[in-house]
C-alpha cells in the first residue's frame, strides 16, 4: 500500500497487540509465524459465537437464517475492505471469493478459467512460489497449454522483470507470481509486473499469502486481475480469500451447480456452503487493525489501518535487523534472500548453514520453547534451484509484528553456540 510514512515513524503499542491473542500467553516463543499467526482473541470469540447463536442454513425465511445472512453479508463487506485499505477505494463485496486455503481457491480459479483457454496459450508461472500457485496452472498443460517458467536469477537471487519482459508475448493468458516469496522474504513489484503483463494482454494471478501479514493491500493501485492470500496468516481463522477483479470475475466459468450458470459472482467459485463461522469471524482482523491503527495515532478516519500497517513496518524492520546482523557475523551462515534489512524485506528470514543440514537446527530450538522450522516450506522448486534439496532445505525464522526483540534475543542466545 501507499501510504505517506510520517517522519518520525509510529511505534506500536506492544503490551496491548499482545494481549489480544491469547496463544502468545504462554511461555514458548512463536517464530513460526508463516506457517500460521496466532489468532486474535475476537477472532475465536466470534467463531464461537457464530456457531452457537447461528446454527442454521442461508437463504430460508424464518428469523435465524435471515439473521444468519444478514451477519454473514455484513463480515463479507467487512473482508473485503482489507483488499483495499488505503481508504479511497472499496472492493466490492461480490468481487470476493471465500474458501478453505489459498490452495483450494486458486485450484479452482484454475479449473474455472480452464475452459476459456486455447491450444497454443501460454500460462507463466515461477520456480520461486509455493505450490499453491503453480500446480494448478502445470495441470493445465493437459489441456495443450504451454506453461513456462519465470525463473530465479541465480545472480541477484531475484525475480527479474526484464526476464519477464523476454517471456511475455502475445499468447500470455496470465502470468502467475508471488508477491513475497515464503523463503526470501522480500516483496516484488507488482504494478510495474502487473503494466507490463496487461500491455501484452495478459492477466495476472498474485500470491499474496506471504505479504498479507506484513503491509496493507491495495488491489485497485496494483491493478491485479487476481490475488489471494490466507487469513489464518494474518491473525485470522483457516480461510482464504480470493479478490477477482470484475472483468476477471466475469471471465470465469461456473463450477457450481449447473442451476447456478447464471451466477455472476464469487458464488460460481463457492461450491455449496462455505465455512460460514470462519467468515464471521475474519470479520474481526480489519477491526483489530483500525483498534491498533487507532492507538498508533490516537485518532481513525479513513485510511486509519495505513498507520497501522507503519508502525508494524518499522518494528518488524527492528526485529529484522536484529537476526540479520547475527547471521551476518556467523562465517558458516548463508541467507536465502536478501541479507541486508530493507523497507521490501519482511522478517521471515531463511538461512543454511555450511557442515549442518537445516533438519539438525530446529530441534535444538525446540527444547528451549523456540518455535522455528525446517525444510522446503511447499516450495520445492526454488529449494532446488538453490542446490538446498540435499541438505533438507532452509531454516526458517519467520516473525510478524507481535514478536519482541527480547525473543530474537532469545533465538539469538540458542543459536549463538550452534552456528
Ligand atoms: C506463499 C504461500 N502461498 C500459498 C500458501 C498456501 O496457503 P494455504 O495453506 O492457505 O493453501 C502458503 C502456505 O504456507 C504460502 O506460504
Amino acid at each position: 500500500m501507499q501510504s505517506d510514512l510520517p517522519e518520525v515513524r509510529p511505534s506500536l503499542p506492544m503490551e496491548w497487540v499482545r494481549s489480544q491473542f491469547p496463544a502468545l500467553s504462554a511461555s514458548g516463543v512463536l517464530l513460526d509465524n508463516a506457517g500460521g499467526s496466532a489468532p486474535l482473541d475476537t477472532v475465536c470469540e466470534r467463531t464461537a459465537e457464530y456457531m452457537r447463536r447461528w446454527p442454521v442454513q442461508l437463504g430460508a425465511s424464518y428469523r435465524e437464517s435471515a439473521l444468519a445472512g444478514e451477519k454473514l453479508a455484513a463480515a463479507r463487506r467487512e473482508v473485503a475492505t482489507l483488499l483495499d485499505m488505503s481508504g479511497d477505494r472499496r472492493v466490492a463485496p461480490d468481487q470476493i471469493v471465500i474458501g478453505a486455503s489459498t490452495s483450494s481457491l486458486i485450484g479452482r480459479l484454475a479449473r474455472s478459467i480452464a475452459p476459456t483457454l486455447r491450444e497454443g496459450d501460454q500460462i507463466v508461472v515461477t520456480d520461486v512460489d509455493h505450490e499453491a500457485n503453480i500446480t494448478p496452472w502445470r495441470r493445465l498443460e493437459d489441456r495443450g497449454v504451454e506453461v513456462i517458467t519465470w525463473h530465479l536469477d541465480m545472480d541477484s537471487g531475484r525475480l527479474e522483470t526484464d526476464d519477464l519482459r523476454r517471456i511475455l508475448s502475445e499468447r500470455t493468458r496470465l502470468v502467475c507470481f508471488t508477491h513475497a516469496s515464503n523463503i526470501m522474504g522480500e516483496a516484488l513489484p507488482v504494478r510495474e509486473i502487473t503494466d507490463m503483463v496487461h500491455d501484452c494482454g495478459g492477466r495476472v494471478c498474485v500470491d499474496g499469502v506471504a505479504y498479507a501479514p506484513h503491509r496493507g493491500l491495495a488491489v485497485h493501485d496494483w491493478d491485479v486481475d487476481f490475488y489471494a492470500f490466507s487469513l489464518y496468516k494474518v491473525y485470522g481463522p483457516h480461510c482464504a480469500v480470493l479478490f477477482c477483479k470484475a472483468a476477471g470475475m466475469e471471465a470465469l466459468t461456473n463450477l457450481n451447480h449447473q442451476f447456478m450458470d447464471g451466477e455472476t459472482g464469487p458464488g460460481k467459485l463457492e461450491l455449496g456452503a462455505f465455512p460460514y463461522e470462519l467468515l464471521y469471524s475474519a470479520a474481526a482482523v480489519p477491526a483489530y487493525l483500525r483498534q491498533l491503527s487507532d492507538r498508533v495515532n490516537g485518532r481513525s478516519g479513513p485510511g486509519g489501518p495505513a498507520r497501522a500497517y507503519d508502525a508494524m513496518a518499522a518494528h518488524e524492520l527492528t526485529l529484522s535487523s536484529l537476526l540479520l546482523s547475527f547471521l551476518d557475523s556467523k562465517s558458516r551462515v548463508r541467507v536465502i534472500g536478501p541479507s541486508r534489512p530493507g523497507p521490501h524485506r519482511f522478517p521471515t528470514v531463511s538461512f543454511v548453514v555450511r557442515g549442518r543440514r537445516s533438519s539438525e537446527i530446529p530441534p535444538i530450538c525446540d527444547a528451549h520453547g523456540i518455535g522455528i522450522r525446517w525444510g522446503h516450506f511447499y516450495a520445492p522448486r526454488l529449494v532446488e534451484r538453490l542446490g538446498l534439496t540435499d541438505v533438507d532445505g532452509v531454516v526458517r525464522v519467520s516473525m510478524v509484528h507481535y514478536n519482541t526483540e527480547e525473543e530474537v534475543d532469545r533465538l539469538i542466545r540458542v543459536l549463538e553456540p550452534v552456528l
